[in-house]
């Protein structure tokens, strides 16, 4: 992709937020200094908090030191990257306080602009309205909306027609990091530049697949946010609906963003929606109780404070289908948690196994073939295949062996998803961002399991912290016959 330098203004919007201190602020941090954007570029950081510019130098410092990966900070490029920070205060509500970001951004009307929303969607339409009503809305300008958009298919409605009002589709980034991060673009590169899986992808060689996004942390400062969202609308919506639309898409006619986005929106249109029968039997929600991590005990996630009578999932499983001629009859096991045993984010397929085998007599058994793509904490493609024992013993033996993928890495450092998305973003290029039906499709499965648990047709179950979650979720593959790849490890 050509990266050529851009000069641009950023503002990010709950500049004082969890994510941006942790996430936006290094990703542009590096941008800046590898000279993707240009040095005259700007960011401006947004909060309510009344501040002075070199307060507000020395809080960046200050968060660059604690969230930057060990050895990437470093004093001059951060005295550099300073200087292009402009600070504003802005109660997002006050019409008159956008008249301090103006003055900002009328040194340079004709730059592009990119406005970054990283607050409570609540908050997405009085914003862009407060922008237009100041003229600060030009055609260069483009906006970045964080994930979740809404709390269900109702209100996500809401909120994206009131960004629609001011801004139009092509300038809108719906972003989702998952996308932004290597292995899973890799997803398009090993699927569609790979012949060998063309004629396996499909019913009749796949099994079944699984998608785990397991986290080790909790819900460190931003119980406040997760509490209203919980892991069904936090993780899976969004992150491991996209990981299943990039394993079951159909090919893209081109890597254009509306083609990849057309193949995408039809899987979530094909999902199977959960009728109240379905919820109970193909899905789990659980809530941590106090368990051990790492050798510390952690509390349980009602024993923290404000969230004594929380009703809030902390874990989810789900089995989904989709009903299409590829995938019919292939479940697609997905789960995600906080406070489980290690963080581990993974994709499996499991191939059938073969139709008939010659080695039974020797009393060999055969494991099915399975292509695991780990997403975290180390990234790696393994294919496993079954393998003769090497030596002379009397029968021929098999053992499962992985053939590896290694993705060797020409960079100092590897960039992070927010760079790459941040980039894409400054670039105008939007293959990696969802576009509106996509939202709303992914919306619409979810809120079937929403309506469900509503009507408390599945119980929330407890899992202790540092486990792989609770027996139910091990019940529910289990009662197909299978079981979850991470359980064995
Ligand atoms: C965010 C969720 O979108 O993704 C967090 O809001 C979650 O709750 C995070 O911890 C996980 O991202 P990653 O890249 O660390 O897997």
């Amino acid at each position: 992709m050509d990266t050529k330098r851009k000069d641009c203004d950023i503002i990010i919007f709950g500049g004082h937020g969890d994510l941006s201190f942790r996430k936006l602020l290094p990703a542009v941090y590096h941008l800046y200094n590898d000279s993707h954007i240009d040095e005259k570029s700007r960011i401006i950081i947004i909060s309510r908090q009344k501040m002075t510019l070199s307060g507000q130098k020395e809080l960046v410092r200050k968060k660059l030191i604690e969230f930057l990966p060990k050895g990437e900070f470093d004093d001059e490029k951060s005295a550099n990257f300073e200087k292009q920070l402009e600070y504003c205060k802005i109660d997002f509500n006050n019409k008159t306080d956008y008249k301090n970001l103006k003055k900002i951004l009328d040194f340079f009307p004709k730059r592009d602009r990119v406005y970054y929303f990283s607050t409570s969607s609540d908050f997405y339409g009085k914003i862009c309205e407060n922008l237009h009503n100041s003229r600060l809305i030009t055609k260069n300008s483009r906006v970045v909306l964080e994930k979740p958009i809404g709390l269900n298919l109702k209100s996500s409605k809401i909120i994206n027609a009131k960004v629609l009002e001011y801004f139009k589709e092509q300038q809108i980034f719906r972003i989702d990091h998952y996308l932004g991060k290597d292995t899973v673009q890799n997803i398009l590169a090993l699927r569609f530049s790979n012949r060998i899986f063309m004629p396996l992808w499909d019913a009749s060689n796949i099994d079944h697949v699984q998608i785990t996004v397991a986290e080790s942390v909790g819900v460190e400062e931003r119980a406040g946010y997760y509490d209203e969202y919980g892991a069904l609308r936090d993780m899976i919506q969004n992150h491991l609906m996209q990981l299943l639309c990039l394993i079951a898409m159909e090919p893209p006619c081109s890597l254009y963003a509306n083609d990849i986005r057309d193949e995408k929106v039809k899987v979530l249109k094909s999902l199977r929606l959960l009728d109240t029968k379905d919820i109970e039997l193909k899905t789990v929600r659980a809530q941590y109780i106090q368990g051990q991590i790492d050798g510390k005990i952690v509390p349980g996630y009602t024993q923290s404070k404000d969230l004594q009578d929380s009703k809030t999932e902390t874990f989810v499983a789900i089995k989904a289908e989709i009903n299409n001629w590829r995938w019919n009859g292939v479940p697609f096991y997905i789960k995600s948690g906080k406070r489980m045993k290690r963080r581990n984010s993974e994709i499996v397929i499991q191939f059938k196994s073969v139709p008939y085998s010659i080695f039974h007599n020797n009393g060999a058994n055969i494991s099915e073939n399975k292509l695991v793509i780990t997403l975290q904490p180390n990234e790696s493609i393994q294919l496993e295949l079954m393998n003769k024992v090497p030596g002379l013993s009397k029968h021929m033996k098999l053992q499962k062996v992985a053939l590896e993928l290694n993705n060797p890495i020409n960079q100092k450092r590897k960039s992070s998803a927010y760079e790459r998305l941040m980039l894409d973003v400054v670039l105008d290029n939007a293959t990696l961002f969802m576009r509106l039906d996509e939202v709303e499709a992914a919306w619409k499965w979810a809120d079937s399991i929403i309506e469900g648990w509503e009507q408390n047709s599945t119980p929330m179950r407890n899992y202790t912290a540092g486990t792989d979650g609770p027996s139910a979720a091990i019940e529910l593959i289990a009662r197909d016959g299978r079981s979850w790849h991470d359980e064995c490890c």
